[in-house]
């Protein structure tokens, strides 16, 4: 009903414009040059004649079914009986481009339609326009704004335009696309899209690529979008970062302790190792620095190296000042001869470990009540005595675990099997004198021995690594 009640609003509307309904289809066609095409304007009733004439053809086309005049130009549509008149192109020109006119006469009238033709022109290469220029050299200081634009020009229709940064959509400040008509000699308006970013430049947007690319009808497979690129060049001092560590070192070996920082332009390093200053490219005692080494993308490999490694140089702090023309930052490494990062030891292994210590404690528990609510009897013969064995083993165990662990500081990274065998998990050992406790008053000799084939099958099955605490 309603789409009814719009065509005839639209029929009046068009009466208003021309006195008579000739409807067009399409309103516009875009096409690309050479393509094929139908256009065509209809009127409700018979029509005389059909004469329609297209932007850069010189002829005017009067067209019928039943001749064909103009190669490449044909007649379309059901008849001028039908009220019909279209005409079919071959292959549009780019000079076809404009308003194609379609006149139909009617009872001693003529009337009128008027079709968008748009022949799309691929636009120029986009260009990356700077607003805020850098340096001399090309280099842009840290937290400036970097503000550009792009530039696609004499595009039909106008080109789109989106912005990347290494690859990746530009999450950027951008301005509303804005088209500016660029009318050429030869009358054939053309379109320029520009499209303005900006932001404050970071560390991190130092070596990355700025891409501009233009989107456009006239993209196919064999003709990819247009683009343009800009490195971005950012000069900063060197990147505080928290504190490092280096693991795996060999005692008695030389070791190599490393950071990689991030700078630009390049820095400078000095090493202070406990008060003694080791500038780059020199040697002090033991300790050797290195020369930053470049590793591309303004990163640089950092190296001290010291030779022969003893125990108290693991307990050091490695101070690393670096310093460019921009500023200053300092670093400190730590160094240990354990293989891996004390946080990861205590993992899922470990906690499962526990868990299930938990639980073996449990039933030991509930099976000692058990027994005690059913048959008291049957601990009858405890005395005393028999309970200080284990007891007393209950408060030596703790001690044997630290003094494990100040043992396990000393060891170099490799053995650290056999001390897992003893130490159980702390957590364990409370527990397991809190439950000695308990079972003091019932003063169970039986019990306790279940107590310790439970804590040996736990260390036999589960063996918990000790957090590893080496420096
Ligand atoms: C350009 O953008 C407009 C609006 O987002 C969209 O309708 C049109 O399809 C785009 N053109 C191209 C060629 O991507
Ligand atoms: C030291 O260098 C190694 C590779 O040579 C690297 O895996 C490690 O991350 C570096 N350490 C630091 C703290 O940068
Ligand atoms: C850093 O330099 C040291 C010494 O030259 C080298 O052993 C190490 O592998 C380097 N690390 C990286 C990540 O290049």
């Amino acid at each position: 009903m309603s789409r009814i009640v719009l065509v005839f609003l639209a029929a009046i509307l068009s009466d208003a414009l021309s006195y008579g309904q000739v409807n067009v289809e399409p309103n516009t066609a875009l096409l690309n040059e050479g393509d094929r095409t139908e256009l065509l304007c209809r009127y409700g009733r018979a029509i005389n004649y059909c004469r329609i004439e297209i932007p850069g053809e010189q002829k005017v086309l009067n067209l019928s079914p039943v001749w064909s005049k103009t190669p490449g130009f044909t007649y379309y549509g059901a008849g001028l009986n039908a009220g019909q008149c279209g005409v079919s192109i071959e292959h549009v020109k780019a000079s076809n481009n404009g308003q194609v006119k379609c006149s139909l006469g009617v009872e001693g009238e003529e009337l009128s339609g008027t079709i968008d033709l748009v022949v799309a022109l691929r636009p120029k290469q986009p260009m990356i326009e700077l607003i805020t220029k850098p340096n001399r050299d090309g280099y842009f200081s840290e937290n400036t704004e970097f503000h550009a634009r792009c530039i696609v020009r004499d595009g039909r229709p106008p080109a789109n335009i989106s912005w990347y940064i290494d690859n990746m959509p530009a999450n950027k400040n951008t301005n509303q696309l804005q088209i500016l008509s660029t009318p050429t000699h030869d009358n054939v308006e053309l379109s320029t899209s520009v499209q303005e970013i900006k932001w404050h430049l970071a560390p991190e947007d130092s070596n990355r690529k700025l891409v501009c690319r233009s989107h456009h009808q006239t993209d196919r497979e064999s003709v990819p979008a247009q683009e343009a690129a800009y490195i971005i060049m950012v000069r900063y001092a060197p990147v505080s970062q928290p504190e490092a560590s280096v693991y795996g070192l060999y005692l008695e070996h030389t070791a190599i302790v490393n950071i990689t920082i991030r700078a630009s332009p390049p820095p400078t390093i000095e090493w202070n190792v406990a008060g003694v200053v080791i500038p780059q490219g020199r040697t002090e005692g033991r300790y050797s620095a290195y020369d930053p080494q470049y590793l591309g993308n303004d990163l640089y490999n950092v190296t001290l190296a010291i030779g022969g490694l003893t125990l108290e140089d693991t307990t050091k702090v490695y101070q690393l000042r670096a310093s460019n023309e921009i500023g200053i930052a300092d670093y400190s490494v730590r160094i240990s001869s354990s293989s891996k990062p004390p946080s990861s030891s205590l993992d899922v292994a470990a906690i499962v470990g526990i868990v299930v210590a938990i639980a073996v404690l449990l039933l030991i528990v509930l099976l000692v009540l058990f027994a005690r609510a059913t048959g008291r009897w049957c601990f009858g013969g405890a005395t005393l005595n028999t309970d200080l064995g284990p007891d007393s083993e209950a408060q030596i165990h703790p001690e044997t675990h630290e003094e494990l662990d100040g043992q396990d500081n000393a060891d170099e990274h490799i053995d650290t099997t056999p001390q897992s065998e003893e130490v159980t998990p702390p957590v364990t050992d409370k527990l397991e004198a809190q439950k000695k406790a308990d079972l003091k008053k019932s003063a169970a000799a039986t019990a306790a021995a279940v107590i310790a084939a439970g804590n040996g099958q736990q260390h036999g099955a589960d063996a918990p690594k000790p957090p590893n605490t080496s420096v």
